[in-house]
């Protein structure tokens, strides 16, 4: 567990004064210097942190210093800047408050510092990553470029800020930085050509000079000697633990991470250089004819160099510091400068210069540092602001800067003091009053609008007339004489007129810190700011670009005849603009005080402290604080901040928020006097119990984180865990099903391998009995068979043997009955013997015949001709007539099998072969042809259709014929159609009938005994037919054609049989004449065709190519 300490352990003296009892402004400075002694610097009052400058460096900076206050609560530690630091950027980051740390105190008191420990600490603790590192680095860095250039060493501080600054550090959301913006106030420029005794110049000039390279300053064209130049005060040149050279590399380095250009940082040395230089230009008078003084520039060296540096033309320099133009309306008046006004010129060239030069600084590192986003951001400032000083010669410029603290007083009075007891009295919290100085009055001493200092000065520099500081000192003595913190010799009431502490020509001031007396002397001038046109206008005309944007006011073209701003003005302006900056943010607030004016360590100096307890109200503020409530905050959002903490407050409080900040009160037993209710705000009396609310929050709102944790993390895992389950369940569901086939598939192969070793195992089993058997078997046959053969052998040898003693016996029997009969027969022997062997032999050869031919019967073919020969002569006859018979049979057989139409078609040829066989040499080859008859298919051909239609009988044949034209012989091919009754000649194409004639007319058929188809038809004489005379055709199937014809004929019972001759030569009657027609034999070389040819009118001669 974490060990929590607190502001209490260890104490020394106390660390909040808070707690010192009793309180007295002994007391209170006994605890400061006890704490002091033992190197204890800070010290609280409630939230407000007492610094106290060590002058020596502490190890309570450290890294580890910083983890230890970071994230703890204000009072935990002991008292720390750190712990300030950590509760404003923590109540910046996580209640969105604006912040401003400001920090107030004596030159020296340790403000520069204290601002940037506050920086550095929130550099440590806020974001990390490149970008916001960047961010960082660049805000820290600007510091060291702003010290150089802005602070010097004076008696009161080595590093003594001549500047106010206010930095504005933006953070996101998240808290991270964003960026920065700087605000400068009045830099105290009267140092660049004047240091008072004991003190520096600024920072910069010492660090060039000593850090620079050789080479860097021949080119600035200076010289590493302080003694040569009049600007730099030689008392104090060297401070003791300051490094110039050191430093002068850590500033270009800064300048580098900040974002300057090298040309640029160049540009700025040069500037610096050129101030250093314009301090050694000198002057003489010179005595002009009007008896006037005019100055000459002494030495021309040093204007040449400078002139060179800044790129300015040197005449026009020269001049500028010899005249002046003053324009007024529409003229233009020049005048000489005498030497003192020339001397004033040059310094107010060189003030300006730097000035202008640091606010250009400003501006630019504001550049670098600025936030990137637009987007909303939250801000701190850190006000560090030059302390109340007095010196002993203090002028124009302490005036401002204790002004400046003034107002600073003002608003810590304002905030801690009387706003908060105001603010008591409204909310009706008993109270009483606590009295204070507030300094107030003294502001208005010197800002009122009327009468303040500073307005009086500026209506003292706008006068018209002869204006001088003792003008303006003459015009505060009358105005401010009745004012109780003015004090003046020649007031009216010359009350200090016996006061010779009080010289002629100053006033006194009774600052809230104390007496400060002012000398007049240069207040007019200083206020006034006045740079002679002149000059800004050779500004203008340098060939620098740095010189020329400082000096904008140097263009002609620009020429603005208005006065400028008065410093006083300008200053004031941008001091209230600040106040009203900071009043809108919290404020935190760093008190530093200064235990001696020595700059030591361990030195207490108790008068010098107990004045600035005194001046700082620290006392008052101690007394509001005890008496006081250490917090306050309006009843809604405090309710809304801290109602987790109730289980009636939480999640909704439905009443008025005061009640439910009652019940919460009530419920965690905050005691009573702890706490009061004002009317629109609660006030918790102790931070200790607001501490107490915050962490009961804080575990709280833990507590809940955890429980949200609880439930998502519930919700994720039991998620996670329902997906994950339902995926092992569907990987476990395949995975089994995996496993079990490949378990089946091994069961199933084991057991296809048990069964077929099981089936081998018995199948060899069984072929083993199986082969044994048919072993057994076999060799039971061949027993058997060797046994059977054995007894075959015997049997055949007992048979054998049987048989040839059979055969002997028959032998024997025979031999003995052949003697016998041959002994018997012998007598009758010759008688008859040879007739009944002749028989015998005859009748055993004629069965042997028989029985041959039964068995070599030829084929039923009837065409078959083989017959089997005979073997012996006398059959002759019988062998023929069995051959005869065997035929007829067989023909017999093979008609019986024929039908009716076969037997027609046979008929037919048979009737063919009976007319022509061995008569008509054509007749062979018809043999074989099928008789067709419709060769043309007429009934079915639609081409014949009339043609069928004029026959109405049968059609028995239908073939094309050639007609044969007895005027040439040649042949036209007309369809023949033969039925029962005629027969009819027709046109082959057109189907017409061209002749009909009926059959009984033709008497007779002549056709040649050759191998053509020619045909005569005669027709009856005398009947109707024959008029046109008997017909010649020729016909392929003209076997067919005149069988038909013929069978028709011989069917008819009222016709006489058809007449077929056959004939080489026969006569055809054509009309009247008869014509002969002759065949004859041609060589087949004469062609393969049969030509009829018309040789007389009695002949036709046809002939027939013998086949070959
Ligand atoms: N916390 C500190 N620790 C050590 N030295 C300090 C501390 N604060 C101030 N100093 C010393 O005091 C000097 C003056 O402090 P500084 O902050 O410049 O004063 P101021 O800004 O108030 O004029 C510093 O240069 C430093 O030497
Ligand atoms: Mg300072």
């Amino acid at each position: 567990m974490e060990v929590k300490t607190s502001l209490l352990d260890n104490m020394i003296g106390v660390g909040d004064m808070v707690l010192l009892e009793p309180l007295s402004e002994d007391s209170f400075l006994g605890n400061l210097k006890k704490r002091f002694d033992h190197s204890e610097i800070y010290t609280y009052i409630g939230s407000v942190v007492i610094s106290m400058n060590p002058y020596r460096s502490l190890p309570i900076y450290t890294p580890e210093k910083v983890e230890e206050y970071r994230n703890r609560n204000f009072y935990e530690l002991s008292p720390h800047i750190y712990a300030l630091a950590d509760e404003a950027y923590r109540s910046l980051r996580d209640q969105d408050k604006d912040q401003c740390i400001l920090i107030t105190g004596e030159s020296g008191a340790g403000k520069t510092e204290a601002s940037k420990l506050v920086m550095s600490y929130v550099a440590a603790v806020c974001g990390k990553g490149h970008e916001v590192n960047k961010v960082k680095e660049q805000l820290l860095q600007s510091n060291p470029v702003l010290e150089a250039f802005g602070n010097a060493k004076t008696v009161r501080n080595d590093n003594s800020s001549r500047f106010g600054k206010y930095m504005d550090i933006e953070f996101d959301f998240k808290g991270d930085p964003l960026g920065g913006v700087i605000s400068n106030y009045l830099l105290e420029k009267s140092r660049v050509v004047k240091q008072p005794r004991g003190e520096r110049n600024f920072h910069v000039f010492y660090q060039l000079l000593s850090g620079a390279s050789d080479d860097t300053l021949r080119k600035l064209k200076l010289d590493r000697d302080f003694s040569k130049y009049n600007y730099l005060s030689l008392d104090s040149a060297a401070v003791s633990g300051l490094d110039d050279a050191a430093n002068f590399r850590t500033v270009r380095n800064a300048m580098q991470i900040v974002g300057f250009m090298e040309d640029e940082v160049q540009s700025v040395l040069e500037l610096v250089a050129a101030v250093l230089k314009l301090g050694n230009i000198e002057f003489k008078p010179e005595s002009r004819c009007n008896g006037t003084d005019e100055s000459r520039v002494k030495d021309k060296n040093d204007l040449k160099e400078m002139c060179e540096l800044l790129g300015i033309e040197q005449s026009v320099l020269e001049r500028a510091f010899s005249y002046r133009t003053v324009e007024a309306k529409m003229e233009k008046v020049s005048t000489t400068l005498n030497v003192a006004q020339a001397y004033y010129a040059r310094d107010a060239l060189a003030k300006n210069l730097y000035s202008r030069l640091f606010s250009w600084l400003v501006t630019r590192i504001n550049e670098s540092i600025q936030a990137q986003t637009k987007a909303r951001h939250k801000v701190m400032g850190v006000l560090d602001i030059y302390g109340f000083e007095i010196f002993e010669d203090n002028s124009f410029e302490q005036f401002i800067i204790n002004y400046c603290n003034e107002k600073l007083q003002q608003i810590f009075i304002e905030l801690t003091l009387r706003e908060e007891q105001e603010e008591y009295v409204r909310e009706g919290i008993e109270w009483t009053n606590i009295e204070y100085f507030n300094n107030a009055i003294i502001c208005d001493l010197i800002e009122n609008n009327q009468n303040g200092i500073l307005a009086m000065l500026d209506e003292e520099c706008l006068r018209p007339g002869t204006v001088t500081d003792e003008t303006f000192l003459d015009k505060l003595n009358t105005i401010c004489a009745d004012h109780q913190h003015f004090e003046s010799r020649l007031n009216k009431n010359s009350k200090f007129l016996n006061d010779h502490s009080l010289p002629h020509n100053c006033f006194r001031i009774q600052h809230y810190a104390g007496k400060v007396l002012y000398r007049v002397e240069g207040f007019v001038d200083k206020n006034n700011d006045l740079l002679y046109r002149d000059l800004s206008q050779a500004m203008y005309k340098a060939n620098h670009s740095l010189i020329k944007q400082l000096f904008p006011e140097g263009n002609p073209a620009k020429v603005n005849l208005k006065r400028p701003l008065t410093a006083g003005f300008q200053f004031r302006a941008s001091v209230g603009t600040l106040m009203r900056n900071l009043q809108t943010k919290n404020p935190n607030y760093i008190r530093c005080i200064k235990p001696n004016d020595k700059k030591a360590s361990h030195i207490f100096t108790d008068s010098l402290v107990r004045h600035q307890v005194r001046y700082l109200g620290l006392m008052e503020n101690v007394r509001v604080r005890r008496a006081g409530y250490a917090f306050r905050q309006p009843y809604e959002p405090c309710l809304e901040r801290y109602k987790m903490l109730c289980k009636r407050t939480w999640p909704h409080w439905k009443g008025p928020a005061r009640e439910g900040v009652e019940v919460l009160m009530a419920d965690l037993q905050i005691p009573t006097e702890e706490i009061s209710y004002g009317r629109s705000k609660i006030f918790i009396r102790n931070p200790r119990t607001l501490f107490f609310l915050e962490e009961k929050r804080k575990q709280c709102l833990q507590d809940l984180a955890t429980l949200i944790q609880k439930i998502y993390r519930g919700w994720k895992c039991r998620t996670h865990f329902l997906l994950m389950k339902k995926s092992q369940i569907v990987v476990a569901a395949w995975y089994r099903r995996y496993a079990q086939q490949k378990k089946y598939r091994n069961i199933k192969s084991a057991t296809t391998m048990v069964q077929s070793y099981t089936r081998g195992w018995q199948a060899r089993k069984l072929l083993r009995e199986l082969k044994h058997q048919k072993r057994c078997e076999e060799a039971v046959t061949t027993i058997a068979a060797f046994w059977h053969g054995t007894q075959a052998r015997r049997e055949l040898r007992r048979l054998k043997e049987e048989a040839r003693r059979k055969h002997a016996v028959a032998l024997i029997w025979a031999y003995w009955q052949g003697l016998k009969v041959r002994r018997e027969y012998r007598k009758f022997f010759r008688a008859n013997a040879g007739k009944k062997i002749y028989d015998f032999t005859i009748q055993r050869i004629i069965q042997k015949y028989f029985l041959g031919l039964k068995s070599s019967m030829p084929s039923m073919s009837p065409i078959d001709r083989k017959w089997p020969a005979r073997p012996y002569g006398f059959l002759d006859g019988v062998h023929t007539e069995l051959r005869k018979i065997f035929h007829h049979w067989r023909c017999k057989k093979y008609r019986d099998q024929f039908t009716e139409e076969k037997k027609a078609v046979y008929e037919e040829k048979l009737e063919a072969s009976e007319i022509f066989k061995d008569k008509k040499a054509l007749y062979p080859n018809s043999v074989s042809q099928p008789f067709k008859g419709d060769y043309l298919e007429i009934s079915k051909n639609p081409k014949y259709q009339k043609l069928n239609s004029a026959v109405d009988e049968k059609v028995l044949l239908a073939d094309v014929v050639n007609k044969i034209n007895r005027a040439n012989g040649k042949g036209t091919p007309r369809i023949f159609l033969l039925t029962k009754k005629n027969f009819v000649l027709a046109d082959q194409k057109t189907g017409q009938v061209k002749a009909s004639i009926p059959l009984p007319d033709v008497t007779s058929v002549s056709v040649s005994t050759q191998k053509d188809g020619f045909f005569a038809l005669k027709l009856k004489e005398g009947s109707a037919s024959a008029v046109k005379g008997d017909f010649l055709l020729s016909s392929e199937h003209l076997i067919e054609i005149i069988t038909k014809l013929h069978r028709i004929g011989a069917t008819a019972a009222d016709r006489e049989k058809l007449k077929v001759d056959i004939s080489d030569e026969f006569l055809v009657q054509f009309k009247q004449d008869k014509v002969c027609v002759k065949f004859i034999q041609s060589s087949p070389k004469n062609g393969n065709s049969i030509s009829c040819k018309r040789k007389n009118n009695r002949l036709l001669e046809v002939s027939v190519p013998t086949s070959p």
